[in-house]
């Protein structure tokens, strides 16, 4: 069995295929918008400081535990302890909290790319626009149905060579696109006091939400805290350097997070004024300032019709590999066969999404806790699923299997030099930071205190 498990050819390979699984939606879409809402410069430091501790931490935990038990992540827990299987299945829940909103921004995406492809790009600067296409009961629907059928479909035909093949050859298209894109929007009139507000951190808008939002971002954009990146790991070769491909995601998934709010803040600023309802637009915010920067370009059609086909590109990437994982749990767990339990997910997906689309329209009055539901979904997977399941990984590394377990697993490489500042973290701080944090979430959101 262990001999035929696929494995990554080099590490090159699996660099690539961890950061195609990391840069998505998570990026491009979410990151920025949360910068804009919970102070720029302050939000931007707080996740690089995460990004280096926690987000380092627990990426090089979940590839060593799936490396070192070449199980994928339901077995890989319960291999190592049998008490910490469930924790295997908790991690499973987050990619069905995930996947039907991930794939109803991935609609929207869409959408916008029809939008210039049939040249209507001046309506789309619009600032009602979205919310007039998103409150409609049967368009979003409609555009939500085609990105998960596309989804679904590769995942049936099984088409990942493919896939992969070409976001090798995307990926750094979206890259130089990203960066031609975050020069233009500086060189906005007025961007340049966004650019301000994007970098330079201004205390007095820290509280502990931005540090949940900062980790709840840290986990959703790299595929931590679900196990995806141990399944990942199984497929890692002994020989790959471990530490050193960790830092090489970590490095690219946050330059292309860094790049996409250098791209819509200063936009913000520019086109929408850095009032503090510009900024706060959430989930919309890359619809709404998007389509007024490509509008203000010569050829702004065609590069966003590019930008898009991008996002779209990198959207699907992601789903795919989320869809991936909920059908493999599926058929493991039922022993049915891949065409049965893609289609088992295909329903889900769709009963679980529609309602999500629906709910900024005409079911807008389910609310749950006063969040639009996929408000809700997301606060759900990344602020109280996501860091629990890190919690708890904690707590299995630091006191059943020990960290030298992963310790071990790293050094089958090279010496592991900041073994010491790995174990303090997994122990002391990680544990005692996360539940804190958590705690504090879960009593603001249901308004227990208020910020
Ligand atoms: N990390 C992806 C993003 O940033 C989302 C994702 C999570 C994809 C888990 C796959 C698995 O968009």
């Amino acid at each position: 069995m262990e001999k035929k498990r696929s494995k990554f050819s080099d590490k090159l390979g699996f660099v690539l295929a961890a950061a195609g699984s990391a840069v998505g939606l998570g990026n491009l879409w979410r990151f920025p918008y949360l910068a804009a809402k919970y102070g720029g410069g302050i939000f931007l430091l707080v996740y690089l400081i995460l990004a280096v501790t926690f987000g380092f931490v627990l990426m090089i935990t979940e590839i060593s535990l799936g490396r070192k038990t070449r199980l994928s992540v339901i077995g890989a827990y319960q291999k190592l302890d049998k008490r910490f299987g469930f924790l295997g299945i908790l991690a499973c829940l987050v990619p069905f909290v995930i996947t039907p909103y991930y794939s109803v921004i991935g609609g929207w995406v869409i959408k916008y790319l029809t939008v210039f492809v049939t040249g209507q790009m001046q309506a789309a600067t619009n600032d009602d626009f979205f919310t007039g296409f998103i409150t409609q009961p049967l368009a979003p629907v409609i555009f939500f149905i085609i990105f998960v059928v596309m989804t679904v479909g590769v995942v049936v035909l099984g088409v990942q060579g493919g896939i992969e093949k070409a976001s090798r050859i995307m990926m750094p298209f979206l890259i130089v696109l990203t960066l031609f894109l975050a020069i233009f929007s500086i060189m906005q009139p007025g961007a340049m006091e966004g650019v301000i507000y994007y970098l330079k951190p201004d205390f007095s808008h820290f509280s502990a939400t931005t540090v949940l939002a900062a980790l709840g971002q840290l986990f959703y954009s790299m595929s931590l805290a679900m196990g995806i990146m141990i399944t990942y790991g199984s497929y890692m070769k002994k020989e790959n350097d471990l530490e050193a491909s960790v830092r090489q995601v970590e490095a690219f998934d946050t330059a292309i997070a860094f790049l996409a709010g250098l791209m819509i803040i200063p936009a913000v600023f520019a086109f929408s004024g850095g009032s503090e309802e510009a900024l706060g637009k959430g989930p919309s915010l890359m619809f709404i300032t998007l389509p007024k920067v490509f509008n203000s370009m010569g050829l702004g059609t065609i590069v966003g019709i590019a930008f898009f086909l991008l996002v779209l590109f990198a959207a699907l990437t992601s789903a795919i590999s989320l869809t991936e994982t909920l059908v493999s749990i599926v058929s493991d767990k039922f022993g049915w066969e891949r065409r049965k339990s893609s289609l088992v997910v295909f329903v889900y997906l769709l009963a679980v999404g529609i309602p999500v689309s629906l709910g900024f329209g005409i079911w807008s009055f389910i609310a749950p806790l006063g969040m639009s539901l996929l408000d809700f979904f997301d606060f759900l997977s990344n602020s109280v699923l996501m860091p629990i399941v890190a919690f708890l990984t904690c707590i299995f590394v630091g006191y059943f299997i020990k960290p030298r377990t992963i310790i071990e697993e790293v050094e089958v490489n090279r010496p592991f030099k900041l073994q010491n500042f790995y174990t303090v973290m997994v122990k002391f701080i990680a544990p005692v930071f996360l539940v804190a944090i958590l705690v504090f979430a879960v009593m603001e959101a249901l308004g227990m205190i208020v910020v």
